[in-house]
């Protein structure tokens, strides 16, 4: 008898099977709120969500879960649906991966209850019509694990919160092509290999100069309206592959740059960057794809190296350039001054 009451206990009052069954009401919850789309067919009450090979509809969403049958990852895609963000998400709490792709016209902001979501290890939400604040993990409780984020291609406003930076295993950031403006705060990635890509926002301001000492693999702050002089983030020892600075209003003088043999992507394009084109820009090992065009650059062109490699095109619109990929220096162009001739004693 007591063993009858035992299994009840077992098959009802554990708090994983208690919590199975709520993440069974959740996912009927979002699916109701997305307005029952063709691509969530497969839920259903009572459905073996855990069954991967269940999953009918691969190509709109899928759900993995932990060893207790919670839902451990969750992705939606290609959803057809004009609704608001499914706030049912949020009671998934044991969720560490959450993807939402290409649902063009899901809109309206991510709710607050989003941030109970503390154990996120990744988080991609792209190609949405989100907007309103990027969240905001300011909280007590934090997601302590969460490394990857790309809030990449939606309708994101506001200012970028520095709470990204009190989360400590972040190394991967993109909140490109959103609408956010304000300062890049400093310091919201340490890590070493950090990605932080924020293109084609409305940033203003400078580059915090504590970015200098970040091993990054790739920084991305094309298309802004950023200013001043990041030419910190160059020196011998810099990590990164990919420094693209273009389309903004940075001003620098690129004579004294140390270019990285780590680096093989340089864009800096459409500036107000000036001075000469240094040696190591020839030398750099890896070097493949500059871009200096459209900027105040002047003088010969280093010699040699890489340079055999470039198009004239990534030197174009420029104030003075010269020497090979572009036409030979004239002899008034800044030129090493030739050693006096000697003059016969007339
Ligand atoms: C998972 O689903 C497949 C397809 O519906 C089914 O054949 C299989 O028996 C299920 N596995 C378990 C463990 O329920
Ligand atoms: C999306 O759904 C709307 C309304 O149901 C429909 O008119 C439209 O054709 C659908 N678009 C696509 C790409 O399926
Ligand atoms: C973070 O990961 C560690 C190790 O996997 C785990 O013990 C811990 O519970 C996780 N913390 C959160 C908040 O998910
Ligand atoms: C971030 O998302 C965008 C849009 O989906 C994609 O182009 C980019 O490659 C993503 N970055 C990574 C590292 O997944
Ligand atoms: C940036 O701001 C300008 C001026 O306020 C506005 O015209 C433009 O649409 C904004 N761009 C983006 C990507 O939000
Ligand atoms: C950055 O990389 C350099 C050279 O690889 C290394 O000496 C330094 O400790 C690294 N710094 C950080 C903060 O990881
Ligand atoms: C270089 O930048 C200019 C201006 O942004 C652009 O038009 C051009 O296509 C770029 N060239 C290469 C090779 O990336």
């Amino acid at each position: 008898m007591s063993i009858i009451i035992f299994l009840v206990f077992l098959l009802c009052c554990t708090s994983s099977v208690l919590s199975t069954k709520d993440d069974e009401i959740a996912l009927l919850k979002i699916k109701k709120q997305l307005g029952d789309p063709y691509g969530l067919g497969w839920w259903v009450k009572g459905f073996d969500y855990c069954n991967r090979s269940a999953n009918v509809a691969p190509d709109y969403s899928d759900i993995t879960c932990t060893s207790t049958g919670r839902v451990e990852s969750l992705i939606l895609k290609n959803l057809n649906v004009t609704k608001p963000f499914p706030d049912g998400i949020c009671s998934l709490t044991e969720m560490d991966y959450l993807e939402i792709y290409k649902i063009p016209v899901l809109y309206g902001p991510i709710p607050s209850c989003f941030t109970k979501l503390y154990n996120l290890v990744s988080l991609y939400i792209t190609y949405t019509s989100l907007s309103g604040a990027v969240p905001d993990f300011s909280g007590r409780i934090k997601p302590s694990n969460l490394t990857f984020i790309n809030l990449s291609q939606n309708q994101f406003s506001g200012t970028i919160p520095s709470s990204f930076g009190s989360l400590p295993k972040l190394y991967y950031l993109d909140l490109s092509f959103n609408r956010l403006t304000g300062t890049i705060p400093p310091a919201l990635l340490s890590t070493s290999s950090s990605s932080l890509e924020l293109a084609n926002n409305n940033l203003t301001g400078e580059i915090p100069k504590c970015y200098g000492a970040v091993n990054f693999s790739v920084f991305i702050v094309r298309g802004n309206r950023l200013n001043g002089d990041p030419s910190f983030l160059f020196r011998k020892q810099q990590t990164a592959g990919n420094i693209e600075l273009a389309h903004n209003d940075f001003k620098f003088d690129l004579s004294n740059v140390e270019f990285s043999d780590n680096l093989w992507g340089f864009d800096i394009s459409h500036n107000k960057i000036y001075g000469r084109v240094p040696n190591s820009f020839a030398t750099a090992a890896h070097l493949r794809y500059p871009n200096l065009s459209f900027n105040r650059l002047c003088g010969e062109l280093p010699q040699g190296g890489n340079m055999g490699q470039f198009d004239a095109a990534i030197f174009a619109n420029n104030a003075c350039l010269c020497g090979y990929p572009l036409q030979p220096c004239s002899n008034s162009a800044p030129a090493p001054a030739p050693a006096p001739a000697f003059r016969p004693p007339f």
